[in-house]
Formats: structure tokens, C-alpha cells, sequence
């Protein structure tokens, strides 16, 4: 039987009753040297120095019907300038984890362990009037649905406007021509008319475009957009990514983008993490997951992406739902629905949960599944079905 991961022992650990003195002795002793070599190798497979860390990241909901785990042992890290892209199912633990990343979850209502670290400073315990210093400051956030982020009894510029004046003492006039410029800088025609604008009174992607204005108009050095364009067409979508393109390399922002979109995430991610049932399953950089996944997981939702040439075939979705998160099955969270368990000897995938171990024996491509010839069966199988 192989030894889970060490993150996720850590969190068996936290959530048994009888194991609470144990867990305690072992979050004070702190991960092993080697444990922490390893992470860091793992969770940073551009090698640049990286301005938000995240290094074994749990949070958990405790609910009348138990403990929600919605996020277990999560780590990786952004450099300033690169995009990650979070991707997964619905429910994955996309949202969670990076809310905790702002400092945005309940504490009453939450449990969050681990490290999160912006440019070498740890937030998680941080109390909530510091919080509120970084976010909109350093770090910012766009919503899928700016309509109902963006206030509808307030102008657009009145927002911008005191979105800036937050974290910047100046007189009202100077924060109105830092809006215009932030209007004009993320493509609002007009910028003069549409800051006396409501909301109502835009199109649904120049509220995206306010958003993004409201979200850079501090130049934060770290951007998380979750699901930017989901509810955007097609066009529009794509102006929006170029224009989150544009931004990142005139501010050198760090960009976390959450998006369910393959589509997105190889026109956009310098490096891809891939969650399921609130686990990283696959990490590395863009070419690596996409041009050569490792884990099943990741070729399911490879392969259901619609293609033209596939046009006339039928889509090819993942069978079955993800686990609940009060109940994951024992082994590999993916295994109720794995086509490619069988392959593997033994129960392993029913009772052991895979670590995230480099796919090649070293590097920073890391998956989490026991199978040994991935690799293999990519190129034999899946990758045929993909082209
Ligand atoms: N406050 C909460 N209490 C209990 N469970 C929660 C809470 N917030 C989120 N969850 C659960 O955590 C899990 C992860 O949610 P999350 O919003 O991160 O998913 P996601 O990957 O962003 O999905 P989507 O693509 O649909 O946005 C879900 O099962 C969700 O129901
Ligand atoms: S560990 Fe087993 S169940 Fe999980 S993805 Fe790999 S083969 Fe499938
Ligand atoms: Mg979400």
C-alpha cells in the first residue's frame, strides 16, 4: 500500500477526532526538509520567483450534514508577469481556493490551514483590516458576473473612482482622471460619457470591461479572474482575453485565471493546474498538460472538448458526476468514474490516494494517478482520439 501524499495526511489527520493530538504535534513540527525540497520544486514549474505561493491549502465548510473539504493539500505559485490557469469540473474547488486567496471566506463559517504568501508575506490568519489593505491593492478580482459585482445604484466612474480612493489619499478630481484613464485604457469608447453611466446602461462586456477597470485602477500585482468570459459570446470573449493579455504585460501582473474552458486556457495560461473534487490532480506548465497530460482526469475533459473536426461526432463527456465533497471515496477521487482503474494492479485505485508526484521521475509536470505507463497510454490511445 503506498503512503498518501504527505498534505493530504496532514488533513486525514485534522479531520480525525481520535487523531487531534497528533495532527497538533505534527502541524507544529512542520513538513519534513525533504517534504518541503520536493514542494517547492513542485509547485513552481517556471522556476522564476514566484509573487503568490500557495503551499498545502485546506479549506474546509463545516455544515449540519458534515465536513465540506472543498479544497485538501493545494499548493502552487504564480510569478509576476505568468498566468496560471485553474481549470476543473463545476465544484471543483476553483472559486473556494482562490476566495481564500483574497481573504474573502467567512472565518466563522470556514476552516482554512496552510500558507498562502504574496510577494513573501504570509496572509492566512491575518485579521480582517489587513486583508481589506491588500485586496483591491495588491491583489484584485474579476467575477464571472460583474452585474452583480458592480453596484447598480452607483455610476461606473463613481465606482472606479472610489475603488481608487480606497487605498490612495487624493482629491476627487485626481481619482477621476485615474477612472477615465483606467476607461480608456481597457477600451470604453467615451470614456467621458459612460463614467456618468449605471451599469444598466452597459453591455455585458463593457461591465466586464468596468470590472476589469475597477479591478487594475490600483495596479495590483496580482489578478485572479474567475470565469472572466463565461457569460460573454464568443467575440466579445475573445476581446475581453486579449485585452487581460494587453493589461498583464503593461502592468507585469501575475494572473490566476479560473476558467472551465481548455479553449481559454491554451490561448491564455503560461502554466495549468488541474483541480478535481478539490485536489490538484495534474500541474506543470501549459505545453506540458496539454501536449502531454498524465492523468486520466485531464484527457476526459481534453476529450470532451467539442472540436470542428469532430463537428458530426458525438462529444465524448466524462461519464458520471464528480464525488460529494462531505463524503470523497477512499483511493483516487476520480476512481468511480476512471475507464482506465483496471490497469492498474491490485485495489490501489479503490483504497490508496495517488500522491502528485513528477510524471517523469523529476521535473515540475506532476500528476496524481498510480498508473505506471501514462505515458503510453496517452500516445496510444488518447491522444489518437484527440486529433
Ligand atoms: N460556504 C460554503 N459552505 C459549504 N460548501 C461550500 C461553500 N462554498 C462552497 N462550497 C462547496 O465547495 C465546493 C467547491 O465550490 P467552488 O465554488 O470552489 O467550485 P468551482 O470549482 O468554482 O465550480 P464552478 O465551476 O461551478 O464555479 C462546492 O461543492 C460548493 O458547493
Ligand atoms: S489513480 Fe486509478 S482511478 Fe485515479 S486516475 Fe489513475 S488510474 Fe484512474
Ligand atoms: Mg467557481
Amino acid at each position: 500500500m503506498s503512503t498518501p501524499a504527505p498534505e493530504d495526511r496532514k488533513d486525514t489527520m485534522v479531520e480525525s477526532a481520535a487523531g487531534e493530538s497528533e495532527a497538533a504535534a505534527a502541524e507544529k513540527r512542520g513538513p519534513s526538509v525533504a517534504t518541503r525540497e520536493r514542494r517547492q520544486a513542485s509547485i513552481n514549474p517556471s522556476g522564476e520567483t514566484p509573487y503568490l505561493v500557495v503551499e498545502d491549502l485546506a479549506v474546509k465548510f463545516p455544515t449540519a450534514d458534515g465536513v465540506v473539504s472543498a479544497v485538501n493539500g493545494l499548493s502552487y505559485s504564480v510569478p509576476l508577469g505568468r498566468t496560471l490557469a485553474i481549470v476543473g469540473e463545476s465544484g471543483s474547488g476553483k472559486s473556494v481556493s482562490s476566495m481564500a486567496v483574497m481573504g474573502l471566506h467567512d472565518r466563522k463559517r470556514t476552516r482554512i490551514t496552510g500558507s498562502i504568501r504574496l510577494g513573501g508575506d504570509e496572509i492566512v490568519g491575518l485579521p480582517e483590516s489587513e486583508l481589506m489593505k491588500i485586496r483591491g491593492d495588491a491583489v484584485a478580482m474579476v467575477f464571472q458576473d460583474p452585474q452583480s459585482s458592480l453596484h447598480p445604484l452607483y455610476t461606473v466612474g463613481n465606482q472606479i473612482t472610489e475603488a481608487y480612493r480606497v487605498h490612495h489619499k487624493v482629491s476627487k478630481d485626481t481619482a477621476k482622471k485615474r477612472a477615465l484613464e483606467m476607461l480608456d485604457l481597457v477600451g470604453i469608447p467615451n470614456p467621458q460619457r459612460r463614467f456618468s453611466q449605471y451599469p444598466h446602461e452597459f453591455s455585458g462586456g463593457m461591465r466586464q470591461r468596468a470590472m476589469i477597470a475597477m479591478g487594475l485602477v490600483n495596479d495590483p500585482k496580482l489578478v485572479i479572474a474567475d470565469e472572466p468570459t463565461t457569460a460573454l459570446d464568443v467575440t466579445v470573449q475573445a476581446q475581453i482575453l486579449d485585452l487581460l493579455n494587453n493589461l498583464q504585460k503593461e502592468f507585469g501582473s501575475a494572473i490566476v485565471l479560473i476558467t472551465h474552458d481548455l479553449g481559454v486556457v491554451a490561448e491564455m495560461a503560461d502554466d495549468v493546474l488541474v483541480m478535481y473534487a478539490g485536489r490538484c490532480v495534474e500541474y506543470g506548465t501549459a505545453e506540458d498538460v496539454l501536449a502531454n497530460p498524465r492523468m486520466p482526469y485531464t484527457w476526459g475533459l481534453l476529450e470532451s472538448i467539442p472540436t470542428v473536426s469532430a463537428a458530426n461526432e458525438r462529444l465524448r463527456p466524462i461519464k458520471g458526476l464528480p464525488p460529494s465533497l462531505l463524503n470523497l471515496p477512499d483511493g483516487c477521487s476520480f476512481n468511480p468514474r476512471c475507464p482506465y482503474k483496471d490497469r492498474v494492479k491490485g485495489e490501489r485505485c479503490t483504497t490508496d490516494l495517488p500522491e502528485l508526484l513528477p510524471v517523469d521521475g523529476a521535473g515540475a509536470h506532476t500528476a496524481r494517478c498510480h498508473l505506471h505507463d501514462k505515458a503510453t497510454i496517452y500516445t496510444a490511445e488518447v491522444a489518437p482520439r484527440l486529433s
